[in-house]
């Protein structure tokens, strides 16, 4: 099928590029002339594992071309994906601006009947407005909503082997579009979920919704585990092991980023205070992610106490690995609460250094590599759990640094390696282990035969 997909950022592009590699003839559309020219000489402007190798695939094999010129694209494909951003608004939920412009100009193009696919992220009912503005269309205009529920990481291979596909269609012509266009993942046995507009935009509300609830109430828990002694990382194990609750998104830590949980829970519960129905659980989401990161920059803050001019070598800046996304990324958060204190933060990220750099300016100094981050620091302080610094060699570590304190904010460190250099390890919702010691072990569960 002739498919169009408007906006050529995280989800255009992955869905544009996974849908030409079903074998789809598809045009990415991209209002940015730079990032539409730049993906013409094969550079992709973003970092997604996988993602350049296939999009050079995929234009070699003439399935997949960008252009910023949306009538002709418009014209010559059937179905017409829009994946612009819907970024927050000043006044609470969504600006959809850049959604309803992107229909406007598809209504103008459409020169015959066509369908409509909303792949952004949207509140409840704005699939029906969308289908109001189609409805004055010369030409019908199916409108269908197909939420993405990819993670940037493993964009890939998420959209490759959905754990479901949700179609929000008010006709079957909209169901039968798109059932077409994934007949090769149907066949191969992914689920197709078919339910009305407003459910499947909830579908992807509530999603993401109960994610973050997941992470804060693991980290709200983590405080009172430190507090009387207990350790996360045994407790989650204790509560996760349950498969009525099970293990996903239960790991304590400075909290989530980017994108989309940030601004979905807020426009979630935005919506709901516009409709006079009260969040009582949903307004904690945020503020409980909030004071994660705050609680652990003032335990930095107290350890280094008396330093004059802490030098913190900050580990990783996008908001998780294997990406270059800083958007709502805690690791920038806790660079900036840690350069108003005082601190002389030089940072490293394996991609995410141009993106922080337009951001925070001269406000930290950006490290090339590891070792220069980390020459002559008191404290590392790990935001983002990339592989590289996992598997960095501690004791080289301590031989560069002028302290002795290093913060895991994702619990992610081997903390008997750490101490074992002589470090002193500090985690999220553990007990700090001194310099030498071995106290976490494994993660400190037996298991009686
Ligand atoms: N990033 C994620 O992991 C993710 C996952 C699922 C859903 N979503 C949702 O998908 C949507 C897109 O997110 P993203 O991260 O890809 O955003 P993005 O900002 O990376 O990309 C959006 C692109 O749309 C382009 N654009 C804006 N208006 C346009 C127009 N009129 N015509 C053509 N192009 C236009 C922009 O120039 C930009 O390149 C959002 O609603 C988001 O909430 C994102």
């Amino acid at each position: 099928m002739n498919i169009a997909v408007v906006g050529c950022g995280y989800v255009g592009l992955v869905s544009g590029t996974c849908l030409a590699a079903l074998g789809h003839q598809v045009v990415g559309i991209d209002v940015d002339q730079a990032r539409v020219q730049s993906l013409q000489a094969g550079k992709v402007p973003i970092y997604e594992p996988g993602l350049s190798e296939m999009i050079l695939q995929q234009t070699a094999a003439h399935r997949l071309s960008f252009t910023t010129d949306m009538a002709t694209a418009v014209q010559n494909s059937q179905v017409i994906f829009v994946a612009v951003g819907t970024p927050p608004a000043p006044e609470g939920g969504y600006n959809l601006t850049m959604l309803f412009d992107a229909v406007e100009q598809i209504i103008k193009a459409a020169n015959e009947p066509k369908t409509i696919v909303i792949k952004s992220t949207v509140p409840p009912g704005t699939g029906e407005k969308v289908a109001a503005q189609a409805a004055t269309a010369p030409h019908r205009l199916e409108v269908v909503n197909n939420p993405e529920f990819l993670r940037e990481g493993t964009a890939i291979h998420d959209f490759m082997n959905p754990d479901r596909i949700v179609f929000g269609a008010g006709t079957a012509e909209g169901i039968g579009a798109l059932r077409e266009i994934y007949q090769p993942l149907i066949d191969r046995g992914f689920n197709i979920l078919s339910m009305s507009r407003a459910s499947a935009e909830l579908s992807k509300f509530g999603a993401n919704a109960m994610l973050a609830m997941r992470i804060s109430f693991i980290n709200e828990i983590s405080r009172l585990a430190s507090a009387v002694g207990a350790d996360i990382e045994s407790v989650r194990m204790g509560i996760g092991s349950d498969p009525r609750i099970g293990p996903a998104f239960l790991k304590a830590g400075i909290g989530y980023g980017g994108s989309c949980f940030p601004k979905d829970v807020a426009a979630l519960v935005h919506q709901m205070q516009t409709l006079k129905i009260e969040p009582h659980l949903l307004s904690g989401i945020e503020q409980a992610n909030r004071h994660q990161r705050e609680h652990f920059v003032q335990g930095i803050l107290r350890v280094l106490e008396g330093r004059k001019d802490p030098q913190i070598a900050l580990w990783g800046l996008a908001f998780k690995p294997d990406t270059d996304d800083i958007r709502e990324s805690p690791a920038i958060e806790i660079a900036r609460m840690l350069a108003a204190a005082g601190c002389i933060v030089r940072a490293f990220d394996p991609e995410a250094m141009a993106n922080t750099r337009r951001l925070l300016g001269d406000t930290i100094i950006y490290a090339p590599d590891v070792p220069q981050a980390t020459a002559g620091a008191d404290a590392v302080v790990l935001a983002t759990d990339w592989s590289v610094f996992i598997t960095q060699n501690w004791p080289t570590i301590k031989a560069m640094m002028r302290g002795v304190h290093v913060f895991d904010g994702r619990n992610c460190l081997a903390s008997g390696k750490v101490s074992a250099a002589g470090l002193h390890y500090y985690a999220v919702g553990r007990t700090p282990v001194p310099p030498g010691s071995t106290r976490h072990g494994s993660v400190g569960v037996v298991v009686a035969g």
